[in-house]
């Protein structure tokens, strides 16, 4: 075997890109769609949360009402994926074109329809679906009757809602996900709503924390009770989590440091640890009871935890952080561990909204994972959010997108040949100029497919390619050679 043939992906490897539905379809009052809690999400800008509003109020502007038009134009954009080669592509269903309150007694035909098309036209043209349940959204109704995931109730929902779609689509999508980033709300900054995954708004005397780990834990219940039902609609569903790593390493080889790291990283890890593992872990219910935190849980539940364990772990990775206890370096507080507080990082480069880019910490992340887990890893979100230029003739240099996904590729082949970890497909995000979840902006492209589309929604739409484009779709010809 000569070097080259060394760095081989594996065979099957699922070359993809990844997109989530509130972020590109729009048309989010056709069809009988119901609101989500994507729609009531305002722009924001770089460094400018966005606002979540009461129900849609006028004179505002909501960036996914249209987004980049998916919905209206998914065959054509399907002919530029199939172009570039891609073997998989990520994206999820929105549940209210499903169910348009979450609690209805029956499915809406047309949003059923909408995805049976969108599948089969990936299907037809070589691509693989990869599916995620819930995607920062749920139908608007459940936040406003029941108050988000802090409700049981919800689990049932989801469980239904899960149901009906793992059905109807039993023949035409293999790789699932539960819930987006799952993790994310642990670190919520908002001090009114935690919004991503739970949809919840917070009474200023409400302990966060508690109320944070009640919803997280009614998603984990929902999410196994899904991992064991899909199982028995088709044994050969693979359904795996979603999680942002982010890792948190030591600012400084003081001691206390490691320790940092450690605690603040023990936090995201009671949701992958739930997921893979089956059971609360023992560090996290000592916590609950030194914090004196009450969480509601039976024994049903967590038998249901037990025999709902997932297949894979899906997750996303685009930055690592660093934590420090020294008091002459300065850092954003961490609610969850206060005697430490985040740092920069002075080994590595950061993007114009400060992302920390760092494609070792890729092959970090693989190897701490898969040594826990020992499960499949599929990496379903990677990419680099910056300001492109069309040029007049319509082409979008784009070196800087290259230069990041092209290191962190190689990351992976590292982890893949020489640490042996079990890696099963690459999605990087925003296969196609999207609408950015944080910021709500669309300047904050993470494309190789350009749509014309400003921050105030002024554009055509229309598609180009940008030269990362041509470069993935050598990257996957050569099965990332
Ligand atoms: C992940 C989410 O957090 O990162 C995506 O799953 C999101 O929905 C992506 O778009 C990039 O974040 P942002 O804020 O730049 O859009």
């Amino acid at each position: 075997m000569n070097k080259e043939t060394n760095k081989k992906f594996p065979e099957n490897f699922l070359w993809g890109g990844a997109v989530a539905a509130h972020q590109i379809e729009g048309a989010y009052n056709e069809d009988g769609r119901g609101l989500s809690t994507a729609d009531v999400m305002t722009a924001g800008a770089n460094g400018l949360e966005r606002e979540i509003t009461e129900g849609i109020q006028t004179g505002k502007y909501y960036p996914n009402h249209e987004a980049i038009d998916f919905y209206h134009r998914y065959k054509d954009d399907i002919q530029l994926f199939r172009q570039l080669g891609l073997k998989a592509f990520r994206t999820s269903i929105s549940w209210s074109r499903i169910f348009p309150n979450g609690d209805d007694e029956n499915p809406n035909e047309a949003g059923l329809q909408f995805y049976d098309d969108l599948f089969d036209e990936l299907l037809k043209n070589g691509i693989e679906p990869v599916i995620t349940l819930s995607h920062f959204e749920i139908p608007y109704h459940l936040y406003e009757k029941y108050g988000g995931f802090r409700n049981k109730k919800l689990i049932d929902f989801f469980v239904t809602y899960a149901e009906v779609v793992m059905k109807r689509y039993k023949n035409k999508v293999k790789y699932w996900m539960t819930f987006n980033e799952i993790n994310n709300q642990a670190d919520d900054q908002n001090p009114l709503h935690v919004w991503t995954n739970s949809a919840m708004k917070l009474a200023p005397d409400e302990n966060k924390e508690e109320v944070v780990f009640q919803a997280g834990l009614n998603e984990l219940i929902a999410s196994a009770k899904v991992v064991k039902q899909g199982h028995e609609i088709n044994l050969e569903f693979q359904i795996g989590c979603m999680m942002a790593y982010v890792p948190i390493y030591g600012y400084s080889c003081y001691p206390p440091d490691a320790v940092a790291a450690l605690k603040v990283m023990e936090r995201r890890y009671f949701y992958s640890d739930i997921h893979a593992r089956g059971h609360i872990p023992q560090y996290t219910l000592n916590y609950w009871k030194r914090q004196g935190l009450h969480i509601d849980y039976n024994k049903e539940e967590l038998d249901a935890l037990a025999s709902g364990t997932v297949d894979y772990i899906g997750f996303s990775y685009y930055m690592s952080d660093a934590v420090t206890t020294l008091t002459e370096t300065t850092g954003q507080a961490i609610s969850d561990f206060p005697v430490a507080k985040l740092a920069r990082n002075p080994y590595i480069r950061a993007s114009d909204w400060g992302w920390q880019i760092d494609p070792v910490g890729l092959r970090y992340v693989l190897n701490t994972i898969y040594q826990r887990y020992e499960k499949p890893m599929f990496i379903v979100e990677n990419g680099f959010g910056a300001y492109d230029k069309k040029e007049a003739d319509g082409s979008v240099h784009d070196p800087y997108r290259i230069e990041y996904l092209s290191a962190h590729i190689e990351q992976m082949e590292k982890a893949i040949n020489e640490d042996g970890v079990d890696l099963i497909g690459y999605t990087p995000w925003g296969i196609i100029d999207l609408v950015s979840f944080g910021s709500g902006e669309m300047e904050k492209r993470y494309g190789m497919i350009y749509v014309d589309k400003d921050n105030e929604g002024q554009g055509t739409l229309e598609r180009s390619l940008k030269d990362s484009y041509n470069w993935y779709k050598n990257v996957i010809s050569q099965n990332g050679l």
